[in-house]
């Protein structure tokens, strides 16, 4: 259920609107689409969120792999602290771990920047942070940072399908079902939450080409083939990279069997049919089957053809020869 707020019910109905599914409605600010929360919490993101130099912003479209990036982000950056690390992720929802902006930190009116939710603990240690939020809509707040970006993509297909099985978590939509057929044509006209998919994807990935020092792009495919280098790349870019050949084999071999599907998804926590606070659906909803590809399970050709079709003029048209 949203949050009903009549100050922002007066910004919201001047903003173009389109229904996407349960009864949820979706609101178009700055070319992108918001259910109505979520305007609320990026309005004040924007008009509140300074980053520190030292926090890294773990960005991405929903559904590509962000709850497996925090688990990996969190292993990296607190590493040094070994009788915390294995034990927080077996104890631990890695959103709890690492909180979204929008999602969490944000998502009340109380204006919090990260310092009341006991995500910072020392200053001086990497404070990581979720967004969904485009970077077209925090270009002036990343700009004026040095912080670090961790952006993940994962291949439009298995993002719907993903976020499809998702959605249908939500009790709002177990009574009106979100058909496959409308799903796939609000992902090829953009009309879902963050959406546009293919802008949130290419904005970033220009930045990783224009700053690669500042902005880290990596695919859901590329972890999966490769887990262990892209996760000695991460902690490069993010400046604590393993060091000595016995660190590097062991520990990065450690991080990456920890926040494997397999064991992440074995972990009660994450098992949980619990709502955690603010959420509208579960802990356990994050994790499904993690696997490339599932979307030829559920697509039929003419449905492949669409998304393909937008592909091809979206990301290839941008030189991104990505997802088909
Ligand atoms: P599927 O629905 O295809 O299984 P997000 O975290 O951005 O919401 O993305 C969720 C997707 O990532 C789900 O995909 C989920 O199963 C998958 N996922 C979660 N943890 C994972 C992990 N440790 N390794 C690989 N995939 C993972």
């Amino acid at each position: 259920m949203e949050i009903q707020d009549p100050n922002v019910n007066q910004i919201t109905s001047s903003l173009p609107r389109e229904k996407w599914c349960g009864h949820e409605f979706l609101y178009q600010y700055n070319g992108f689409w918001f259910t109505q929360t979520y305007f609320q919490s990026t309005q004040r993101v924007v008009e509140n969120f300074k980053p520190l130099p030292t926090d890294v912003i773990l960005a991405s479209f929903p559904k590509t792999g962000t709850t497996w990036l925090k688990a990996l982000l969190h292993s990296i950056t607190n590493r040094s602290s070994k009788e915390t690390t294995p034990s927080s992720l077996t104890f631990n929802h890695p959103q709890e771990l690492i909180p979204s902006l929008e999602t969490k930190l944000y998502v009340n009116e109380i204006q919090s920047n990260g310092t009341e939710s006991g995500v910072i603990k020392d200053p001086k240690n990497t404070r990581v942070l979720g967004t969904h939020i485009p970077y077209q809509i925090l270009v002036d707040i990343l700009n004026s940072s040095d912080c670090k970006i961790v952006y993940v993509t994962r291949n439009p297909k298995d993002t719907l399908i993903s976020l499809w099985h998702f959605v249908q978590k939500a009790k709002s939509v177990e009574q009106e079902p979100w058909e496959l057929e409308i799903a796939v044509e609000q992902f090829c006209k953009g009309v879902l939450p963050f959406g546009p998919y293919y802008e949130h994807v290419l904005a970033y990935r220009e930045q990783s080409m224009k700053r690669p020092e500042k902005v880290f792009f990596v695919s859901y495919e590329e972890l999966k083939e490769d887990s262990k280098n892209c996760v000695k790349k991460i902690a490069e870019f993010l400046g604590c990279p393993f060091e000595g050949e016995n660190e590097e084999e062991e520990e990065v071999e450690q991080i990456v069997k920890s926040c494997s599907f397999e064991i992440l998804s074995e972990h009660e926590v994450n098992k949980s049919s619990d709502l955690p606070n603010g959420f509208p659906l579960p802990y356990s909803s994050f994790f499904r089957k993690g696997e490339v590809g599932d979307h030829l399970n559920y697509l039929d050709d003419e449905m492949i053809r669409k998304i393909d079709d937008i592909t091809r003029e979206k990301f290839h048209g941008s030189g991104f020869m990505y997802g088909i």
